[in-house]
């Protein structure tokens, strides 16, 4: 009896470790993916700010905006083949995106086997969760799509609706023109999502950082909003003043 009861506690805190262990994997794996999101989500803003100031430059004319176009070209030059930096640049970028997608996708699939069909959460949690995964979601997958479109229309210029051009000016003004509303109002749903995004994103990502105690979650809220609203306006502004025939 004593012996089968010995080897049943044996069992038993062997079982016990065995499910500590792999939950603390588990812990732990999440920990490495959300670092990995919030990392690669940093880079992708920092990249967005500077892109989207870049894009003012519309209003100093043709000259500054060509010229601000080319001299990304000529960064690290001649230490650098010529567009030697961009496209370093461009594999960071790349690899952000990617490592951001696998990081939400592995999340969102453990989140959903942690959390079977008969939910035991409360009413409320559940709203307030699904609003945002899913604004977080969809909105991301239409982003995703955005930035495809966005490459082949301004980057490649193999979509051209205004006419093909080797200035990126002139892409830009070509693009948006009044009779291309629908390409103007895709850029702004598409530029709201990543507001929306953004505003979520940023919060959370400083959350993983660690920044989120209870005083200072209004500072939390404030930086997240103020980072959403100023690129989604600054990405808004050249976009539909072309349109209405503010820059031309
Ligand atoms: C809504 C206003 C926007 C305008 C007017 C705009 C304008 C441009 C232009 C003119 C280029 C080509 C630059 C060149 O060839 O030198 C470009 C490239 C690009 N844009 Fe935007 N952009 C906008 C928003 C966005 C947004 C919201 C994103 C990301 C979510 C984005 C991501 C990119 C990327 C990844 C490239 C390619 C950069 C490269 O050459 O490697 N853009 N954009």
């Amino acid at each position: 009896m004593d012996v089968r009861l010995n080897s049943n506690l044996e069992w038993q805190t062997v079982a016990n470790s065995t499910l500590t262990k792999k939950r603390s994997t588990a812990y732990g794996s999440t920990v490495a993916l959300k670092s990995a999101m919030a990392a690669s989500g940093a880079i992708l803003v920092l990249y967005l700010i500077a892109h989207m100031y870049g894009n003012l430059k519309v209003f100093s004319g043709q000259a500054a905006f060509d010229g601000y176009a080319h001299s990304l070209r000529e960064i690290g030059y001649p230490l650098l083949p010529e567009s030697g930096f961009l496209w370093i640049f461009r594999i960071v970028l790349l690899a952000s995106i990617l490592i951001h997608i696998y990081a939400a996708v592995t999340l969102w699939a453990r989140a959903r086997r942690a959390r079977p069909a008969d939910q035991r959460y409360q009413v409320k949690k559940r709203v307030v969760r699904s609003y945002s995964s899913y604004t977080m979601r969809w909105g991301g997958v239409l982003i995703a799509l955005f930035v495809i479109f966005h490459i082949l229309h301004l980057t490649v210029n193999v979509i051209a609706p205004g006419g093909r051009s080797d200035s990126p000016y002139e892409r830009l003004v070509n693009g948006f023109q009044p009779e291309f509303w629908y390409v103007t109002l895709f850029y702004v749903l598409a530029v709201i999502a990543l507001g929306f995004h953004l505003r979520h994103g940023v919060w959370s990502g400083l959350a993983t950082l660690g920044v989120n105690q209870a005083r200072r979650q209004p500072v939390l809220n404030s930086i997240a909003t103020g980072i959403a609203l100023i690129v989604t306006v600054g990405f808004l502004i050249p976009p539909v003043a072309v349109t209405f025939g503010l820059v031309s």
